[in-house]
């Protein structure tokens, strides 16, 4: 028995927001955006439209491409900083819409690091629940939603989308994570978070006038503790498998920043043409961000069984993560 990727599925709002927009907002410039992050352009989700709304989408076309329907579904798990409320969770709100009436649902903080958690937390729970044949795993977010959209610090940088994973139980022996490590370091819980809205902080008419429901970020420190957290984690996940650098059909890492992910790859060894960015078109996405990478590569052929990627992420908390998947 082994527990495979079957199916990937993604989706992003219409709405494109260009950094020619984003000039006539704040005080910026499309060459420092393309310059210092990569990011063109990114997707926003409408005034109706919530994180379960675009993870219905993505969700749809995994199921699709597999060939079943939500009632196969044992679980579903979404990864999302941005859930359509505190409660019920956005996975409830997901199996109503898709009618998948047999899945226990849950949804995981772990910010950027989301997906990757969400997969290891799949993949242990198929090995141990009998009878756990299909889980649904979804990176959602609608980060517009938390952004001040006066920071022209933060409001570049972020985009709306969705990515689905679905993991089966296959006879196939050998399964698709061959090695994984997850890691975290809460003493840095306070350079990239948003202050209010939680039970430190609920809502009062001061927190809202203080943006204090937005994306807090100290850029710099984050740049630095991301580039080392997902290389080390890289690293460590290549020796647990066996593999070397040369092995790596693709690099998928977070599309937080493109300097960061160059970063990476160089210190990893990795060459241009096996990184996988997209961050150009979506900015970054968060939770969803790794899934847009996988369902494009996927839907365009990009891979072959037995080759192997690595996927390496790293969001607020800290907390980090990567995966060595042998397609
Ligand atoms: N347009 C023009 N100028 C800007 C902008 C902007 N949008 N934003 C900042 N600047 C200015 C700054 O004010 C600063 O000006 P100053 O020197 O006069 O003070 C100057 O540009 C340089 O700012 P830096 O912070 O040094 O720029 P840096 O090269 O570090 O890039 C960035 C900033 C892009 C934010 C980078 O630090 C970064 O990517 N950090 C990591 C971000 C990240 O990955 N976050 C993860 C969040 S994911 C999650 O968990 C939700």
């Amino acid at each position: 028995m082994g527990i495979k990727i079957v199916a990937t599925g993604s989706y992003v709002p219409e709405r494109v927001l260009t950094n020619a927009d984003l000039e006539k907002m704040v005080e910026t410039s499309d060459e420092w955006i393309r310059t210092r992050t990569g990011i063109q352009e990114r997707h926003i989700a409408t005034p109706e439209q919530a994180t379960s709304d675009l993870a219905y989408e993505s969700a749809k076309r995994a199921l699709e491409m597999a060939g079943i329907d939500g009632g196969e579904l044992g679980a579903i798990i979404v990864a999302s900083v941005t859930p359509d409320h505190s409660f019920p969770n956005t996975a409830c709100l997901l199996q109503r819409k898709l009618g998948a009436s047999k899945a226990f649902c849950f949804d995981l903080s772990a910010a950027c690091s989301g997906l990757l958690y969400s997969l290891v937390t799949a993949d242990s729970l198929m090995k141990s629940v009998q009878n756990l044949n299909y889980v649904l795993v979804i990176g959602a977010e609608k980060l517009s939603s938390i952004v001040n959209w006066e920071d022209r610090n933060t409001c570049v940088l972020f985009g709306d989308g969705a990515a689905a994973v679905l993991l089966k139980r296959t006879e196939d022996a050998a399964d698709s994570i061959t090695a994984f490590e997850l890691g975290a370091d809460g003493n840095y819980t306070d350079i990239l978070f948003m202050p209010a809205g939680g039970s430190r902080n609920p809502a009062t008419q001061e927190t809202v006038a203080n943006h204090l429901h937005t994306i807090n970020m100290a850029g710099k420190e984050t740049f630095k503790l991301a580039v080392t957290a997902m290389y080390t984690s890289s690293q460590n996940v290549m020796a647990k498998a066996g593999v070397k650098n040369t092995d790596i059909k693709y690099l998928i890492p977070h599309q937080a920043n493109a300097r960061i992910m160059g970063a990476v790859a160089q210190r990893l060894d990795i060459t241009e043409e096996h990184i996988y960015m997209n961050i150009q078109r979506y900015g970054n996405t968060s939770a969803a961000s790794i899934g847009l990478c996988l369902d494009e590569i996927v839907r365009g052929n990009l891979i072959q069984p037995g080759d192997k990627l690595l996927l390496t992420a790293f969001g607020g908390g800290l907390t980090w993560g990567s995966l060595l998947i042998t397609w």
